[in-house]
């Protein structure tokens, strides 16, 4: 069975050329980046290297830049690094669970929490944001773009706000590297984080973007790694792999380093396969559809239908999406993301995400059209709902 692949916003294929930028690494070159002797000078070029890479995909200076494990890390790091009890922090209802969760925590901590409501299109108000201001904000935490939808928040209005309010302001930009040309400098924040295994690098590694002067204590205790900010060994191949992967990105979604982008191509493949999956099936819609969005996620609402069964028929015939559930201790409870954005649950659960990778090809978008459309119909034929 030729296998189609459109989940990519919950990891990607590595990079040919990124495995061979790691392979090294993995094998002849093992030194601690600590070491004072040639084996940890080669790892703490190599990790050097990839400090610039991704500085230079992200518009950051490279002393800005601090290695984590991933986006969980890196958010977790950004929000525990900086509120303290007695602060206020404003996050949003539609942040991913690295940082949901972690507010969450804070607020037993001591920390007083907001979570901004958003609209049908699944954005954020920035009249909301500066409604909820307090003396004591210490923290603004909106994501760039979403995961499930690909909707992108007005980052750069709250930059402005959080600047001028003199609130530090981390953005969560996982699903927009490689996505979107991104700026620190233009967004305005002062923490902003990303994950290699987005963008066609390897799992278990990422960095977070911290701005001259801002505060943050660290996470973990141990040697002075990362300028005292992330204790622990370096992991150099995976280092290594973020770098590659971070100058691939830079060149295929524009970088301030390099304005050129392959973007175009794969929004025109999402546009496709949304409209023939729209043409060819009724009641459905986009969620969020008119909203500015990454351009490789479209997010599907099947009506009258079971959003599983309808995930487990195409994985079946070989196409891997993503549901709008999320198993938790064994009920599907359906998307936050999706009930923040006032969907009723049976909508939401009934929900699908596709989201291509930079390497989907037309053949593959239009298979996955057909199989949707043959599986939708099979499935409400069987359903009593529908009949
Ligand atoms: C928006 C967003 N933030 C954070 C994460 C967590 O990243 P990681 O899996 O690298 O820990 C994800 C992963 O899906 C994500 O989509």
């Amino acid at each position: 069975m030729n296998r189609i692949y459109m989940d990519a916003n919950a990891t990607t294929r590595l990079d040919q050329a990124v495995f061979e930028a790691i392979r090294p690494w993995l094998l002849d070159n093992f030194g601690n980046a600590s070491s004072a002797h040639h084996h940890g000078r080669q790892s703490r070029g190599a990790v050097e290297t990839a400090r610039g890479q991704v500085a230079a995909l992200l518009g950051c200076g490279r002393d800005e830049v601090v290695f984590t494990s991933g986006g969980t890390e890196g958010d977790n790091l950004a929000l525990f690094g900086l509120a303290r009890p007695g602060d206020h922090l404003i996050t949003t209802a539609i942040e991913h669970h690295a940082v949901l969760h972690a507010a969450e925590r804070l607020q037993k901590l001591g920390v007083a929490v907001t979570f901004l409501p958003v609209g049908s299109d699944c954005l954020i108000d920035p009249d909301d944001l500066l409604r909820a201001l307090r003396p004591n904000t210490r923290l603004i935490s909106v994501m760039t773009a979403n995961n499930e939808t690909g909707t992108i928040q007005p980052v750069e209005a709250i930059g402005r706000i959080a600047a001028e309010a003199d609130i530090y302001f981390h953005t969560d930009a996982v699903q927009a590297a490689g996505k979107l040309a991104i700026d620190a400098n233009r967004i305005g924040c002062d923490l902003l984080a990303i994950a290699a295994h987005k963008m066609h690098g390897p799992q278990g590694v990422g960095a977070l973007c911290v701005r001259r002067g801002t505060p943050l204590e660290p996470l973990f205790f141990g040697g002075g790694h990362e300028r005292q900010r992330r204790a622990g060994t370096e992991n150099v191949a995976g280092i290594v792999g973020l770098g590659k992967a971070a100058e691939l990105a830079a060149a295929f979604a524009g970088a301030p380093s390099h304005p050129s982008s392959g973007l175009r191509g794969l929004s025109a493949l999402r546009d496709r396969l949304e409209r023939g999956i729209l043409e060819r099936v009724e009641d459905c819609g986009v969620n969020a559809g008119a909203a500015p969005r990454v351009p490789n996620t479209t997010n599907l609402w099947f009506d009258q239908l079971d959003g599983e069964a309808l995930f487990i028929a195409l994985d079946l015939k070989g196409l891997a999406v993503s549901g709008g559930s999320a198993c938790a201790s064994g009920a599907a409870e359906p998307s936050h993301v999706l009930t923040a954005m006032g969907l009723p649950k049976d909508r939401a659960r009934a929900s699908l995400r596709f989201s291509l990778a930079k390497d989907a090809t037309v053949d593959e978008v239009e298979t996955a059209i057909e199989l949707v459309a043959a599986s939708v119909g099979r499935l409400r034929k069987i359903s009593p709902a529908f009949a």
